[in-house]
């Protein structure tokens, strides 16, 4: 097998083709002894991880999902204390360090904090449309057209909310793919990726809420369609499944309760209108603090090991380690 992987000098002759099927079997050989690792692996990893969850009821501080919400143990010991303070985002703002590889843009690419930026611009300006936005169905429409032709700056104030509306889900896409391609989701930064998940999904709701208070056709159709779906909710949806057997119909179900009514009108906008400018960006700000929070705690951003300098490399280290403790 070994030999078969070596090139054979190359040509075009009998020895060059033999060389490429042994390179071929050479391959598969190493895919099928892969394969063969992997279900070994799986084989003892599978009743391992059964025996730790079940040793993890017994002492719950000991499962996985625990350790990665706590980090430290509570010893009083001076070193502890000091890992306490520096590690704690209320007692000490900027971490104590930083690996310099994590925080470079072809890493991150910078897409959380772009995220969070846009995030800033859109309740900035959100707030300075609320001064002309009435949610009723005599004004909104109108509204919208008085900041088009009549606000000074109001086109560029309603075109600013509505960009960076569209870019902000086009970021929070790209900044979940990117930790994703990084593997940043894996131990210890579990609990953060699932902030994470709930972030996004308050993301693509702010977007939803707020298509329709413009309350022009674009936004009208999108909100029927989109809330139509919710009849099909299981449990809660008369269409859904076991809807009917709990007494669901189109005036009681989640999608009633969405829109405030059986049809997108008066009380459909009012409800997108608090949603999108109240409970929505409330919950959003503060699943962002939590996550924030979590980088910090999970060690900062993730990232290759630092590259080091050889001379850094060669310097004898600093430390309790190095002095052997
Ligand atoms: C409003 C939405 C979000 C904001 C403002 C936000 C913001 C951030 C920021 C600023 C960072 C620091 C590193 C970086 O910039 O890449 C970060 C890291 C992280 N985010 Fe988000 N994020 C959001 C949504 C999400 C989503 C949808 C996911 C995945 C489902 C996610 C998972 C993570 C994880 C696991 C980390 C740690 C990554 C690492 O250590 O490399 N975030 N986030």
């Amino acid at each position: 097998m070994a030999d078969a992987n070596k090139p054979n000098g190359g040509g075009n002759g009998a020895g060059g083709r033999g060389a490429s099927n042994g390179e071929k079997n050479g391959l598969v050989g190493q895919v099928t002894t892969a394969v063969k690792e992997d279900i070994q692996a799986l084989k003892t990893d599978i009743p391992a991880k059964a025996k730790q969850q079940l040793e993890g009821l017994k002492d719950p501080t000991k499962t996985q999902v625990y350790t990665s919400i706590f980090r430290h143990k509570h010893d009083d010991t001076p070193r502890n204390r000091a890992l306490g303070v520096l590690s704690n985002v209320f007692l000490h703002l900027h971490p104590a360090k930083i690996n310099r590889d994590a925080v470079r843009y072809s890493y991150t690419w910078g897409m959380g904090g772009i995220t969070f930026y846009l995030f800033i611009i859109l309740t900035y300006t959100g707030v300075l449309l609320m001064f002309y936005y009435h949610p009723s169905k005599v004004q909104a429409f109108r509204d919208v057209l008085y900041l088009e032709h009549d606000v000074p700056f109001g086109k560029i104030l309603r075109n600013m909310h509505r960009w960076a509306a569209h870019l902000m889900v086009i970021a929070v896409w790209l900044h979940m793919f990117r930790v994703f391609l990084t593997g940043s989701y894996k131990k210890p930064r579990e609990f953060n990726w699932n902030i994470g998940v709930l972030l996004l999904v308050f993301t693509l709701l702010l977007s939803f809420t707020g298509y329709l208070l413009p309350d022009d056709q674009l936004g009208f159709w999108a909100v029927t369609v989109g809330t139509n779906m919710a009849r099909a909710t299981p449990l809660l949806g008369h269409e859904g499944p076991f809807g009917a057997q709990l007494g669901m119909t189109p005036y009681n179900d989640v999608r009633f309760g969405l829109l405030g009514g059986s049809i997108v009108d008066a009380n459909a906008l009012l409800r997108s209108y608090i949603w999108h400018c109240i409970g929505i960006p409330i919950v959003a700000s503060v699943l962002m603090i939590v996550h924030f929070w979590r980088v910090r705690k999970d060690g900062g951003i993730s990232g290759p090991a630092p590259v080091m300098l050889t001379e850094e490399a060669d310097k004898p280290r600093r430390g309790p380690k190095a002095a052997g403790e």
